[in-house]
């Protein structure tokens, strides 16, 4: 799909899990297998990438609109559809829970996203949405970086834990649960970085659970 600077960066992108990131990712992991144990199964991921996340907690199906992103996501095993989260290329209610894991921040049209991803999941399915918030230290570092005019960061928006929930709940969604976690910064030590439950301001990775409300009605579109 065009313009798209993921195509452009991934395989730099899928390098940060191996070098810089490593650390990071596997505090991402332990927070994100503290709710996933209970979901609803079949599972997607929408905004896959490269399939770091979707191999690590047995994700089988992810989409993407970047082409490299997925090709890297299919060597790992996961199968794969390109489109974007705003237009998905499923039926109603087929999936129990949806995924979105760092893509939150990348979305050009979030409620939209969230609209299509409430529509096919079951009644009550389950939305996993990790995002890096802007209060974080992560997020900051990426501030910055867009800023300077980075490829990938100067297209992302960054939101505050509030915004997010706002959304989500004009979206359809009852929250459910969250877990903060990744309290250390790019460089810094992350032993001890333990997830909480609940939001905690500091946090760069945050972790929100929602349920699709059965009795939801979108008044703005009456
Ligand atoms: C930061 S990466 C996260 C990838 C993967 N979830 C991970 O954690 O490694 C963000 C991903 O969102 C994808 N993306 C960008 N815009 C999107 C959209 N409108 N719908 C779905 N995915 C999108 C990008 O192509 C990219 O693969």
């Amino acid at each position: 799909m065009a313009d798209n600077p993921f195509d452009l960066l991934a395989e730099k992108y899928d390098r940060w899990y191996d070098e810089e990131g490593r650390e990071a990712f596997a505090v991402e992991l332990a927070a994100l297998r503290r709710v996933v144990a209970e979901l609803p199964h079949p599972w997607l991921e929408v905004g896959v990438g490269t399939g770091r996340f979707a191999r690590a907690l047995g994700i089988p199906l992810g989409v993407d609109p970047s082409a490299e992103m997925l090709k890297l996501a299919q060597a790992r095993g996961i199968r794969t559809v390109q489109a974007v989260a705003e237009s998905l290329p499923f039926a109603n209610g087929e999936f129990g829970t949806v995924f979105l894991l760092t893509t939150w921040e990348f979305l050009s049209e979030p409620e939209r996203a969230l609209l299509e991803i409430r529509r096919i999941l079951k009644p009550g399915g389950m939305l996993v949405n990790a995002y890096l918030d802007r209060g974080g230290k992560w997020a900051k570092l990426y501030l910055r970086k867009a800023e300077a005019g980075h490829p990938l960061f100067s297209r992302a928006r960054f939101y505050d834990y509030n915004e997010v929930i706002r959304i989500t709940r004009e979206s359809g969604f009852d929250v459910v649960r969250t877990v903060s976690a990744l309290f250390s910064g790019p460089g810094e030590d992350t032993a001890g970085d333990e997830p909480k439950e609940g939001f905690h301001p500091g946090a760069s990775f945050v972790v929100i659970v929602g349920r699709s409300q059965t009795d939801y009605i979108r008044t703005a579109l009456i």
